[in-house]
C-alpha cells in the first residue's frame, strides 16, 4: 500500500493555467502526431525565432574555451600567411572582437562558468547591469539615481526574483500583495504557495487597460475591509496577458499611490523591449529620488532575446524596506534566500551580462546584432497585427489597448449558453491545434470571457491557421 501524508494544502490548490490542461491535451495531440500550435505561453525559441547569433558565439565560447583559444591560433596563422588557407577569406572566422569580449569575460569569470559564483552573481556582472539601468535611465548623464551593484541580484529568470520577494513580504496569511487582474499566474500562485492573500486590482479593459487613482483606491480599500495588510503593488508593464503598455501618467499614479499608503512597488519590467514604437519609462526612473521601497525585475527570455530556457535575469532592490523586529537589512535576507540555492545558473548569468552590454554602435559586430534585433521585433508586430485583422472577422471579438509584450487578450463577447472560454479554447485546439490560454486562467471580470495568445507563430503558420480560426469561431458562437 503507498504511504499517504499530509502536503502542503497551498501547492494543491495553486493553479497554473499558461501549463494547465489545455496545453497538456495540446501535448497528447502532439503525441499523437496532430498539428499543434503553441501559442499558450511566451517561448519564442518554440516557434522558431531564431536566437541572435552574437549571444549565441559569445555563450559557445564560453562554454568551450579551448574553441576560442583554437579560433585566435588559426586566425593568428590567416593573418600572417592568407594565401596559405586555400578557400578560406575572413568571412570564415569569429570577428576578433567577438573574441575579445568572450576573453575578457572568461577573464572576469575567473574559474569559467563550470564553477558556483557568489550567490547574487559575479561582481561584474552587476555592475554590468547597474551600467545598463543608467544608460536606459538617464542617469549616466546626470539625471535620475545610478543603480547600486550590490543592491542587484542575478536570478534563474524572474520567476525566481518574484518568489524571492514574494516569500520575503507575505509574514502571515493576512499580509496581501496587490496584483492586476488579469495577471500572469506566477504572482496567484506565489502569493498562494506562500499563504498569502491576493489584493485584485482591475485596470479599465474598454480604455485599454489603463490605470486610475480610482482604481487602486478601491482595491486597497476593500483589502483593508477584510482586515488584510497590503504589503506591495505588482505592476506588469507592458503587461502580460494584456500587452497592455501603461502610459506614463499611469504609472505615475501608481508611485504616489505606493507612496501614501507605504508600499513597496514590485514593476515586472521584462517585456520592456516589447514595445512596437510606444514609449516605456522605468519604474525606477518614475520613483526617482523618493523614498519608495521598488524591486524591478527583468529577463532573458522575453523582448527580442528570446532565450527563455537559459532562465537568465536579475531583480534590482532600491529604497530598500527596512526589517522590523531584526537587526537585518533587506539585502541581506535577499543574499541568504540566494545562499539556499548556492547561486542562480551561470548560463543565465552570462546571458544577462551579454544582454545589458551588447556590441556598442561602431563595433563590427552591431550592424548583425541591431538588424536581427530589429528584424524580430518588426516580425511580432506583424504578427500581431494580422492576428488583430482576424478578429475583426469574428463576431463580437474586441482586443482593447494597443500592442505590447508578446501577447493579445482579446474579449469574447459572445459565447454559446453555458460555454465557458475554457471550453471555446478547448474546442478551438481541437479543431484547429491552435493552443490558447482560457481568460479565467488570468483572472477576469465576472461575467467576460477572453483568451490569450502568445504573437509568436511564424508568419506562413499564421496565414493557415487564422483562417481556420475565424471559420471555427464564427460557427462555435453562432
Ligand atoms: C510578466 C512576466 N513576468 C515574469 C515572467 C517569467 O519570466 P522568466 O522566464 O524570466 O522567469 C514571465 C514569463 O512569461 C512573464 O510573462
Amino acid at each position: 500500500m503507498p504511504v499517504s501524508m499530509a502536503v502542503n494544502q497551498n501547492i494543491v490548490e495553486l493553479e497554473y493555467a499558461v501549463r494547465g490542461p489545455i496545453p497538456q491535451r495540446a501535448a497528447e495531440l502532439a503525441r499523437a502526431g496532430r498539428r499543434t500550435i503553441p501559442c499558450n505561453i511566451g517561448n519564442p525559441q518554440a516557434l522558431g525565432q531564431s536566437p541572435i547569433t552574437f549571444y549565441r558565439q559569445v555563450l559557445s565560447f564560453l562554454e568551450a574555451p579551448t574553441a576560442l583559444a583554437r579560433e585566435r591560433r588559426f586566425r593568428g596563422a590567416f593573418d600572417a600567411n592568407s594565401s596559405a588557407f586555400l578557400g578560406v577569406d575572413e568571412s570564415d572566422f569569429v570577428d576578433p572582437w567577438v573574441i575579445e569580449y568572450c576573453e575578457k569575460m572568461l577573464g572576469h569569470l575567473g574559474s569559467g562558468i563550470g564553477a558556483y559564483t557568489d550567490s547574487n552573481g559575479p561582481a561584474f556582472i552587476r555592475e554590468a547591469v547597474a551600467g545598463f539601468i543608467d544608460r536606459r535611465d538617464g542617469a549616466d548623464s546626470g539625471s535620475g539615481v545610478p543603480a547600486d551593484p550590490d543592491s542587484i541580484f542575478l536570478t534563474n529568470g524572474a520567476s525566481e526574483a518574484v518568489r524571492f520577494i514574494i516569500d520575503l513580504l507575505i509574514s502571515d496569511a493576512a499580509d496581501g500583495i496587490m496584483i492586476p487582474i488579469p495577471q500572469y499566474p506566477l504572482y496567484s500562485a506565489t502569493i498562494k504557495k506562500a499563504g498569502g492573500a491576493q489584493v485584485e486590482y482591475h485596470p479599465d479593459e474598454e480604455k485599454g487597460w489603463t490605470l486610475d487613482r480610482a482604481i487602486l483606491d478601491d482595491a486597497i480599500c476593500r483589502a483593508r475591509d477584510r482586515s488584510i495588510t497590503v504589503k506591495a503593488i505588482v505592476i506588469i508593464n507592458p503587461a502580460n496577458p494584456t500587452g497592455a503598455i501603461l502610459p506614463a501618467e499611469g504609472a505615475l499614479e501608481v508611485v504616489d499611490f505606493a507612496e501614501e499608503n507605504r508600499l513597496a512597488i514590485i514593476a515586472d519590467e521584462v517585456y520592456q523591449d516589447n514595445l512596437y514604437g510606444a514609449e516605456f519609462v522605468s519604474f525606477a526612473k518614475l520613483v526617482g529620488k523618493r523614498d519608495i521601497p521598488l524591486f524591478s525585475l527583468h529577463s532573458t527570455s522575453k523582448g527580442f532575446h528570446g532565450e527563455c530556457g537559459r532562465r537568465g535575469g536579475y531583480v534590482e532592490i532600491r529604497n530598500p524596506i527596512d526589517i522590523e523586529g531584526a537587526d537585518v537589512r533587506l539585502r541581506d535576507l535577499f543574499f541568504k534566500q540566494a545562499s539556499v540555492a548556492l547561486c542562480s545558473n551561470t548560463t543565465g548569468q552570462a546571458l544577462t551580462y551579454i544582454m545589458v552590454t551588447p556590441p556598442p554602435e561602431g563595433s563590427p559586430p552591431h550592424g548583425r546584432y541591431q538588424r536581427e534585433k530589429e528584424t524580430i521585433l518588426s516580425a511580432l508586430q506583424d504578427k500581431a497585427t494580422m492576428i488583430r485583422e482576424a478578429f475583426e472577422e469574428m463576431r463580437e471579438v474586441e482586443c482593447f489597448g494597443r500592442t505590447g509584450a508578446m501577447y493579445l487578450f482579446p474579449r469574447l463577447g459572445r459565447l454559446p449558453g453555458g460555454k465557458t472560454d475554457f471550453d471555446y479554447c478547448m474546442a478551438l485546439l481541437e479543431e484547429t491545434g491552435l493552443c490558447t490560454v482560457n481568460g479565467s486562467g488570468f483572472g477576469q471580470r465576472p461575467g467576460t470571457h477572453h483568451l490569450r495568445i502568445a504573437f509568436l507563430p511564424p508568419k506562413e503558420m499564421l496565414d493557415q491557421v487564422l483562417p481556420d480560426w475565424i471559420a471555427f469561431h464564427n460557427a462555435y458562437v453562432q
